[in-house]
């Protein structure tokens, strides 16, 4: 263990940290962000140094999994550069480097990311149905998306496809989402969608809550629950047909934060200590005039301003978003 883990005011262990390396992405997933959204101006976004020198204070206090994450993190240029310098931690503190993606780049960046040390990627996939495909993402091809997975595939890296739960929009692709998966031998998580940020439509439209996603799946699979845990708010299942993991992500349904083993930062360099709250620590001035001993005294004060959890609620039509912004922004 580290000589001065991160532990917060209800002793909880920071082990994992997601990293946003970017707000932009190539796609408008209208569960997600605006059409027009206002992204970052360039110069309010960390330098890749930066994200590394924050990677690195993260690991030296026992930080053990790091996710690069965005908006989309493959549209930012040098993101490799970013997974080379960080996955040069792995084995000294840092066990594992994963990523989150919505796949448009992979075909062309899987082989880097595996050399560059990750294993394993998260690909957001909601629809194998390539009109409906663009219609959740306003903007996204499926084809390419395949080839990036395939990609992936090729280059020895473990692909967990995510697929929102979405009433009227994919909410008959459950069974055949599992049966591909199972075919393809990806693990599948699902999720409810979050209210997190203003969008044009009512999430309440859209939410499906994952029970009603898990009973479909029951009709023709048999489910045997596992105790696999990875700090995180997933639950999993095994499907005794295929041997394939499931993971149902029910922010809404069921709490999760008790076991919450992360923080978020952004890619202005804002240590979220909660996706659901506005809790925060301002890490980017503090490390252009204070450098990694800043850093790390900043890390410390975060830990005392973790809070317990999230105060989610969807049922409730025409309520504000939870907080006002996007999962993009704060980096999925
Ligand atoms: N609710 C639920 N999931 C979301 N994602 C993005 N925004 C939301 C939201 N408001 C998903 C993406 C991706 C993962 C990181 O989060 O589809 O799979
Ligand atoms: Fe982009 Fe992911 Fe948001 Fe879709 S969900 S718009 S892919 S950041």
């Amino acid at each position: 263990m580290a000589a001065r883990p991160l532990i917060d005011g209800f002793g909880r262990r920071i082990t994992y940290v997601r990293l946003s390396v970017t707000d932009r992405c190539d796609f408008r997933c209208a569960y997600c962000m605006p059409l027009d959204p206002d992204f970052l101006p360039k110069r309010e976004v960390l330098t890749l140094e930066e994200l590394e020198t924050i990677a690195r204070a993260f690991i030296a206090r026992g930080v053990t999994r790091i996710r690069l994450t965005g908006g989309e993190p493959l549209v930012r240029r040098g993101v490799v550069d970013l997974a080379r310098a960080i996955g040069r931690h792995l084995g000294h503190g840092l066990e594992e480097l994963t990523l989150t993606t919505n796949g448009s780049q992979l075909a062309r960046l899987a082989a880097d990311l595996a050399a560059a040390g990750i294993r394993r990627v998260n690909v957001s996939l909601d629809s194998l149905d390539a009109e409906r495909f663009r219609r959740i993402t306003r903007r996204g091809r499926l084809e390419p998306v395949l080839e990036g997975i395939a990609a992936a595939r090729a280059a020895g890296v473990a692909v967990k496809i995510n697929m929102v739960a979405l009433r009227g929009l994919n909410d008959d692709e459950f069974l055949p989402m599992v049966d591909w998966c199972g075919r393809e031998g990806f693990d599948l998580t699902f999720i409810e969608t979050m209210p997190l940020g203003h969008i044009e439509e009512d999430r309440t439209d859209r939410y499906l809550p994952l029970t009603e996603v898990r009973r479909r799946i029951e009709a023709r699979y048999t489910l045997v629950p596992t105790a696999e845990r990875t700090g995180g708010p997933a639950r999993y299942v095994r499907v005794a047909e295929t041997g394939q993991r499931l993971g149902f992500i029910t922010p809404l349904t069921h709490n999760f934060c008790e076991s919450c083993n992360r923080v978020r930062v952004t890619a202005t360099g804002t240590l979220y200590m909660c996706l659901g709250q506005e809790d925060r620590v301002e890490l980017r001035d503090l490390l252009r005039s204070g450098g990694p001993v800043a850093l790390d005294a900043a890390l410390d004060r975060a830990m005392a301003l973790k809070p317990k959890g999230h105060d989610f609620v969807i049922e409730r039509r025409g309520a504000p978003p939870a907080v006002s912004r996007t999962m993009s922004a704060t980096g999925g």
